[in-house]
């Protein structure tokens, strides 16, 4: 067993540093566990070799040796042990660096423009109405002259219009599914039409060529200017608080009669719990409904009155939220976008 003129107890020694300069080398359980069998292996163990020749030594030094040797291939254990538990468990030392700070997740949010028309459409759906919708391609009856406004009417003027080839037009308002609900539909209707539409304006704080309408129609026997009124301040409660204000100032709609610009006040109620009343601002256009139109529509004009209703959901996140500029609504900076993922 003694091949290089040391001692035995010298050759056990240089056998354990061996033996566990191995073991830490080992960088997987099968090295470590080729290391076990080379020095620790029942059959040609370097180790248990040593242990099986100890009759071969003379008497006096058998003693020592086989303590030597039982001390040796106990550390030897011990250290195959220690490394075996280090792989199972990854420590700094010898795997990622867990102090690594982790990527932030990304969290989607609804667009504020979007949880604008979800929030009214939830308060009206509430008060009973349903949703509708129409097409955003749309003709020059269903958008101007069924809703009681002449071709050579300004609101129909080609420079708030985008025509398409053959005649059509894309929709400046939704006010043209008005129409196609009464067609559809007999009375009473309580509709919400949500949609895209479409003017030649240009592109600035407060307009955008393509934007969202949300409008409303009711029609059915008796309705009347004080159901209009207490319908919208209703809404207005809901939406923006119960001590909110609103103002009914009269205004032209071809499609209304009569007509009015809805505003509200609101009541900020500070953290110290003082208050303060905003200015009056504008929401919506809104009217009882043209007999023109109910008959347009094929309704008796006779027997049944309603009052309607447009509004821009993004006008009413600015005023929500205080923004200033509409374009930042639209430009897909997640600097600005990000201030409303709650
Ligand atoms: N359609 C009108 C607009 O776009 C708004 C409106 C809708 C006014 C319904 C009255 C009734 O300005």
């Amino acid at each position: 067993m003694d091949m290089t003129g040391a001692t035995p107890l010298e050759a056990l020694k240089a056998l354990e540093r061996e033996a566990l300069g191995a073991i830490s080398a080992a960088s997987d359980p099968a090295a470590l566990e080729a290391v076990r069998v080379t020095y620790l292996g029942r059959k040609d163990g370097r180790i248990s070799l040593i242990l099986r020749g100890l009759g071969e030594l003379p008497p006096d030094e058998r003693p020592a040796v086989g303590q030597e040797a039982n001390r040796v291939k106990r550390a030897v254990q011990g250290a195959l042990e220690a490394r075996e538990a280090e792989m199972a468990a990854p420590s700094e030392a010898t795997s990622e660096d867990l102090t690594l700070p982790s990527r932030p997740a990304w969290k989607g949010a609804i667009h504020p423009v979007s949880r604008a028309m979800d929030e009214i459409w939830e308060i009206f759906r509430a008060l009973g109405f349903s949703r509708a919708r129409g097409p955003e391609a749309d003709t020059e009856w269903y958008n101007f002259e069924a809703l009681n406004t002449p071709l050579d009417h300004p609101a129909a003027d080609e420079q708030d219009t985008l025509y398409l080839e053959g005649g059509g037009l894309l929709r400046s308002h939704t006010s043209p599914v008005q129409i196609r609900t009464m067609e559809r539909y007999p009375p009473p209707v309580r509709i919400l039409a949500p949609g895209w539409v479409y003017r030649r304006d240009t592109y600035d704080a407060t307009h955008t060529p393509v934007f969202l309408q949300i409008e409303g129609l009711v029609v059915d026997e008796g309705v009347t200017f004080v159901d209009f009124k207490a319908t919208l301040t209703e809404f207005a409660r809901r939406y923006w608080g119960p001590g909110t204000r609103t103002r009914f100032r009269p205004s032209f709609f071809p499609f209304t009669e009569p007509s009015a610009e809805v505003d509200v006040k609101r009541v900020i109620t500070r953290p110290d719990g003082t208050t303060e009343e905003t200015d009056w601002l504008e929401i919506m256009g809104a009217g009882m409904v043209d007999p023109a139109v109910l008959r347009n529509a094929g309704y008796d004009a006779e027997r049944y009155t309603g009052f309607a209703f447009g509004m821009g959901p993004a006008r009413i996140a600015m005023l929500k939220y205080g923004v200033k500029d509409l374009r930042t609504f639209f430009e897909n900076d997640m600097r600005f976008l990000a201030q409303f993922s709650r």
